[in-house]
């Protein structure tokens, strides 16, 4: 088998039903070879049509790496195609959450030139889709769906890969709609829709006290319906590197609770909110033609550090008013330098 042919994991127990044909149980792992792809040396399609779902139990993963469900590993130019659905039966993950969170992703592991289109993911057990070490993807019409109180569940994460384009999709889901981690360059996201969910969040970075580089991240023409978040920015005090050349624009929030966040000092474990003398480094951040509601009464927060300040955001053409009848929104910022042309709730940035 040379570099260039693919090969479809099935890891652990995986049943998968086609809705016309016959109901197979594969267990490890097999070959798309034998299912009718090509070894060309350009380019191999899998194509999938009707539904393939996991496990509705967790126990029918006792013994097994449940971490493993649909991987793609070390693959060039594979193109996942088709009109069908991938169901991740999450709900008997979600109810245990707390004691153990499975990574059960539809996930690309270290990839050249391959992409998702035209299917839809729903209920996964945690991210729908996870894109990890890829040079070169896309992701392009796809739905992904999971109900708003569904605990982790990520509609798309990236994370140590460059040259992504993600467009014209739907993500519903219970955590970011995308989420982009610690060492990414590279990544346009255009007409997206997001929400319910907690919006597209660039982060947490550098929550191991790691070195992270985030960077050339744009965002165009992406909508947010109700989220928790609209366009956020998250690192933890604790890690070290940079995020910088980062462009949101043509934004529309529609209830969003946070529309405009920067959180320099996140954390979720008490011990690690004190105040640091570290930090990821955030600069060149633009936020342009943004326009909705938010329905707390900060709009626009840009939370930086003491010690290492925001540098470089520029906002303009933003507008930002209440989803409350009769209420007034605000800006926050703390350590933000930069500037603001025609942004409504004004004033924010030190110049
Ligand atoms: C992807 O491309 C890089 C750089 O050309 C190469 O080192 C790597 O082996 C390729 N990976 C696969 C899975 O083809
Ligand atoms: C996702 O799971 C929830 C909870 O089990 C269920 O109510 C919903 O119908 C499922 N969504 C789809 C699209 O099947
Ligand atoms: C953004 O959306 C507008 C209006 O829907 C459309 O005209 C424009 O082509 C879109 N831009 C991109 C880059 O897709
Ligand atoms: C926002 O979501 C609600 C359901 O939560 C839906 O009824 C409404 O049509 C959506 N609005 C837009 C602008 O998409
Ligand atoms: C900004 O961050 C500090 C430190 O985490 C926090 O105490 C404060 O509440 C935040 N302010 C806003 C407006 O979010």
């Amino acid at each position: 088998m040379d570099a260039f042919s693919a090969l479809l994991f099935l890891y652990g127990l995986a049943s998968l039903h086609f809705t016309r044909s016959n109901l197979c149980t594969v267990e490890d792992h097999f070959d798309v070879m034998d299912y009718g792809a090509t070894s060309d040396g350009y380019t191999d399609d899998s194509r999938i049509s009707g539904t393939i779902m996991a496990p509705k139990s967790p126990s029918l993963w006792d013994g097994k790496d449940a971490s493993q469900w649909l991987g793609f590993k070390d693959v060039s130019g594979l193109n996942v195609d088709g009109l069908g659905t991938i169901d991740g039966q999450g709900k008997a993950w979600w109810d245990q959450s707390c004691r153990y969170h499975p990574q059960l992703a539809f996930k690309f592991i270290s990839c050249n030139g391959s992409s998702v289109s035209n299917l839809n993911f729903i209920n996964s057990s945690q991210t729908h889709i996870l894109v990890t070490g890829c040079n070169s993807f896309s992701i392009n019409n796809v739905l992904i769906e999971s109900p708003q109180n569904s605990p982790n569940t990520d509609g798309i994460h990236i994370h140590s890969s460059q040259q992504l384009v993600i467009t014209n999709s739907q993500i519903r889901c219970g955590d970011d709609c995308i989420s982009i981690g610690d060492h990414n360059s590279n990544i346009q996201i255009t007409n997206v829709e997001c929400g319910p969910g907690h919006g597209i969040s660039i982060g947490s970075l550098g929550k191991s006290r790691n070195y992270v580089n985030v960077e050339k991240i744009h965002v165009t023409n992406a909508s947010f319906n109700r989220t928790t978040n609209g366009a956020r920015i998250k690192t933890w005090q604790v890690g070290r590197g940079y995020v910088r050349d980062i462009v949101f624009e043509n934004l529309v929030f529609n209830s969003v609770k946070n529309p405009i966040i920067i959180d320099q000092n996140y954390c979720d474990i008490r011990d690690a909110c004190k105040e640091q003398v570290t930090g990821v480094e955030i600069s060149n951040v633009i936020y342009k033609e943004i326009y909705g509601t938010s329905t707390t009464g900060i709009a626009i927060n840009l939370n930086c550090s003491k010690s290492v300040p925001c540098r470089g955001i520029s906002m303009e053409s933003v507008l930002l008013t209440s989803a409350k009848a009769g209420r007034h929104v605000t800006a926050n910022c703390r350590n933000a330098y930069g500037q603001e042309i025609d942004v409504i709730p004004y004033p924010c940035l030190l110049g």
